[in-house]
């Protein structure tokens, strides 16, 4: 086999979706280069990072696409899920209209992917303790009365991130 047969054996897309300003773009930069910008703007259009983990001794590829949470600035909806075998449905804990908004988030992936897709609910911006308006409990209920696994992370101090694309990888593998 050569060795570009060999990458595309394990190459799993993953989605990053949710509301503006959520922190999809920082979670990516988080994981893939451990960086985060304090003034990032919004996405436009999709950008997408591949980034190589080593599952049971294997090389796994995710490419991580990331798209805008604005509608005005986001692709073309049904391109952006096409082939995606996870999906990581962003809110902020500090913003509870943006959690309120997941459902509508959960609709759109369901519409546009079958059951197959690993999908994990990820509440960002757990630093931010002293403004939280969702609970952990209430994202915790939310996850299993929706079948997805659950996490709460922070781009900003790194809290869980390599945990949530983790488990979603080694879901899909
Ligand atoms: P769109 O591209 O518009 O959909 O937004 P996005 O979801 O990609 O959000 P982005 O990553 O650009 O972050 C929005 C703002 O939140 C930025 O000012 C980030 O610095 C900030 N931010 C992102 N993650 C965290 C976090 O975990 N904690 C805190 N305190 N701020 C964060
Ligand atoms: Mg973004």
């Amino acid at each position: 086999m050569s060795d570009d047969e060999a990458e595309e054996e394990y190459l799993f897309k993953i989605v990053i979706i949710g509301d503006s300003a959520v922190g999809k773009s920082n979670l990516l930069s988080r994981y893939s280069r451990n960086e985060f910008n304090a003034h990032s703007k919004a996405t436009i259009g999709v950008e997408f990072q591949t980034q190589s983990v080593e599952i049971d001794g294997k090389e796994v590829k995710a490419q991580i696409w990331d798209t805008a949470g604005q509608e005005r600035f986001r692709a073309v909806t049904s391109a952006y899920y096409r082939g995606a075998f996870g999906a990581l449905l962003v809110y902020d804990i500090s913003r509870r209209a943006t959690f309120d908004n997941v459902a509508r988030w959960l609709d759109e992936l369901n519409s546009h992917s079958d059951t197959t897709v690993a999908r994990m609910l990820v509440g960002n911006k757990c630093d931010l303790e002293n403004s939280r308006e969702v609970s952990l409990e209430e994202g915790k209920s939310l996850a299993e009365s929706e079948g997805l696994f659950f996490v709460e992370t922070s781009a900003l101090d790194s809290t869980n991130v390599q945990t949530a694309f983790e488990i979603i990888i080694r879901e899909i593998y």
